[in-house]
């Protein structure tokens, strides 16, 4: 298994993917994929609600739970919710708590600004700390739906300083999602610490898709910066209707199949 520290000396190019259940989790151990998360798109991609704000602690235990019983030889991010590590420090402590004592070996929290010292004190407490900037989901209501962020040139400095503070702050990664290439590329170069990114071009230390995502699950979900690696709705839609026309006309089971 890569460690975290030996992830972060970005020597080489970084691949990471969400994982929410057991069996998923088995296949990725089979894998080259270096890091995986649980996120908070759990919301979105098993329970179906349109954001990853109702994504609760709970949730988020559940499948880390999950995950951790599959998963082997990778390290496992857990993803703080929404608001959970804006409480007050008992709360948000109670909350890492949970998800690493689920199983996680490092939570990923949104955001910078005013949640730094609680990223610290999460870090000195001996939790690692994945950083996340740019269209930060989490942010939605206030970003007024999904958008590139860092376009103009002051938005693009404030992420720039958010990163450098969240490497001061002692996170091991931060997550850029949709912001430009150039942007996301400066970065990368004024940090030491590894960048993923998720529609952030070429140019981080490593990329991050969700598994449903990558698998084409989700026909209409085709954001700019996706590439999927299997017809999934497709092969799994024609899997089943395979074995319905077997039900059907009486070849399943068969006598091989029978006691
Ligand atoms: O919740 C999530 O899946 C994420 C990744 C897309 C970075 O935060």
């Amino acid at each position: 298994m890569k460690s975290l520290e030996t992830l972060s000396q970005k020597k080489e190019k970084i691949s990471m993917i969400t994982c929410y259940d057991y069996l998923s989790a088995n296949i990725i151990s089979a894998t080259d994929i270096d890091l995986v998360l649980v996120g908070d798109s759990a919301a979105m991609v098993i329970y179906g609600y349109e954001t990853t704000v109702p994504a609760t602690i709970e949730m988020m235990e559940v499948h880390v739970r999950a995950v951790r019983r599959g998963l082997s030889g990778k390290p496992l991010i857990a993803d703080m919710p929404f608001l959970a590590h804006r409480k007050g420090l008992d709360l948000t402590m109670g909350a890492v708590d949970r998800l690493i004592k689920a199983g996680g070996n490092a939570v990923k929290i949104e955001g910078a600004g005013d949640s730094l010292k609680t990223i610290e004190h999460i870090v000195k407490s001996g939790v690692p700390v994945m950083g996340h900037l740019g269209m930060t989901p989490q942010s939605i209501n206030q970003f007024g739906g999904w958008k590139v962020q860092g376009k103009k040139e002051q938005a693009a400095d404030k992420i720039l300083s958010d990163a450098k503070e969240l490497e001061r702050a002692g996170v091991f990664s931060v997550v850029l999602e949709m912001v430009p290439s150039k942007l996301a590329s400066t970065i990368t170069k004024k940090i030491n610490i590894p960048t993923i990114g998720i529609g952030a071009g070429p140019h981080t230390s490593g990329q991050v898709l969700v598994y449903h995502d990558v698998l084409g699950l989700n026909p209409k979900f085709k954001p700019k910066f996706l590439r999927t690696y299997l017809n999934g709705y497709e092969s799994i839609k024609n899997a089943l209707n395979d074995y319905s026309n077997d039900v059907k006309n009486g070849t399943f089971p068969s006598k091989k199949e029978s006691f």
